[in-house]
């Protein structure tokens, strides 16, 4: 076995949510995690300035050693998955495409929920993965940038993060999507007011155990 560390980075804490499902598939490896506190979050930055941290970030990784790298950001895996891809000498994987899978997987009507950061929405990066495995499929996105501040400032439940669950919600559910993508690795830890809001009849899906 290569004994090397997986090398896992994120705008900062949210990426854990990724880390803590790897370390439980796969106990026997050691793990390096960079979380970027000092320029986090990223989810309101420009794409090109999130694709410039990922590629230092990647880079940085990569000297230390690493055997693979894990970019646990939708935000970063949208704004730059490929470029890193193509500078890096090892495999970078990002969360995306993993989610996109998983929602396929789950979905029975093919009307499908996306939610995340600004930049990972505006990217369309979730659409085109999603596309990429079943054209047919409708995909309803809306970015929910106030989630993040909530979960940045410990407030995972109560009346206020219910309420602002309840008015992003609002339009993906009307247009009756089955499968909600949780795509932002903050909204994890706030998965069980998501749940409650969109309801048994809709499944979730997190980045974390999908990558
Ligand atoms: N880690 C980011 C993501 O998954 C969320 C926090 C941020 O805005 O940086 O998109």
């Amino acid at each position: 076995m290569n004994e090397a560390p997986i090398g896992i980075f994120d705008s900062g804490v949210g990426g854990l949510t990724v880390m803590k499902a790897v370390m439980h598939r796969l106990p026997g490896e050691s793990i390096c995690y960079f979380g970027d506190n000092a320029r986090g979050p990223y989810g309101s930055r420009d794409i090109g300035e999130i694709r410039g941290f990922a590629l230092e970030i990647a880079a940085f990784l990569e000297d230390l050693g690493v055997k693979l790298i894990v970019i646990a950001c939708n935000s970063a895996t949208s704004a730059g998955l490929l470029e890193v891809q193509r500078r890096c000498r090892v495999p970078v994987l990002g969360v995306v495409e993993p989610g996109a899978r998983g929602a396929v997987q789950a979905t029975h009507n093919r009307r499908i929920g996306v939610i995340g950061t600004r930049a990972t929405i505006s990217s369309r990066a979730y659409l085109r993965a999603i596309h990429a495995l079943d054209a047919g499929a409708t995909v309803h996105s809306r970015a929910c940038p106030s989630l993040v501040d909530f979960v940045e400032g410990g407030e995972v439940e109560g009346p206020r993060v219910e309420e602002e669950v309840r008015r992003y919600l609002a339009p993906l559910l009307r247009r009756g999507v089955d499968t909600l993508v949780l795509g932002c690795t903050h909204y994890p830890l706030i998965s069980k007011v998501i749940g409650d809001v969109a309801g048994e009849g809709v499944s979730l899906i997190s980045s974390d155990w999908e990558v």
